[in-house]
């Protein structure tokens, strides 16, 4: 091995560990989290619901079929926690919530979760972005943080 491959060889161990350390910070120090893709505790479903615990906050099934969203517009009070659960009734689709974070894919056989909190009252579009046929640009729904 002639020095220049030595070099190289270096640096990219180098990289490597400044990248483990990297995530290490992240997860450990900033708590930088991946959200879970599967909560064992809901399966596939194919009926949009939402349920108001007692603390009033929301927890949203949202299914996502060829083209809209169910349901279609849902009310959240403004400052409380928003859990959502995401699955697809026929096509991967796409979820992502205006002016937020929430950012998720609806595939078929599979729930995706997250949580958010609205901060300031609004109606909140949530669009559809991943391509799932002819009407997809209409696939749209809301939710209102009152
Ligand atoms: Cu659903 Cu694009």
């Amino acid at each position: 091995m002639d020095r220049a491959e030595k070099i190289v060889l270096g640096f990219s161990v180098g990289l490597m560990g400044a990248f483990f350390v990297a995530l290490l910070l992240a997860a450990k120090v900033a708590r930088i989290d991946v959200p879970p893709c599967l909560p064992s505790d809901v399966k596939p479903f194919t009926t949009g619901k939402v349920d108001t615990l007692p603390d009033g906050s929301r927890r949203l099934y949202v299914v996502a079929r060829m083209w809209r969203f169910e349901p279609e517009v849902v009310e959240v009070p403004v400052g409380k926690p928003v859990d959502v659960f995401l699955s697809a009734a026929d096509a991967t689709h796409g979820f992502y919530l205006s002016w937020s974070n929430a950012n998720l894919m609806a595939i078929p056989g599979a729930v995706n979760a997250y949580s958010f909190r609205l901060d300031k009252p609004g109606v909140y579009p949530i669009i559809c972005h991943e391509y799932c046929g002819a009407a997809h640009q209409n696939m749209v729904a809301y939710i209102v943080a009152k």
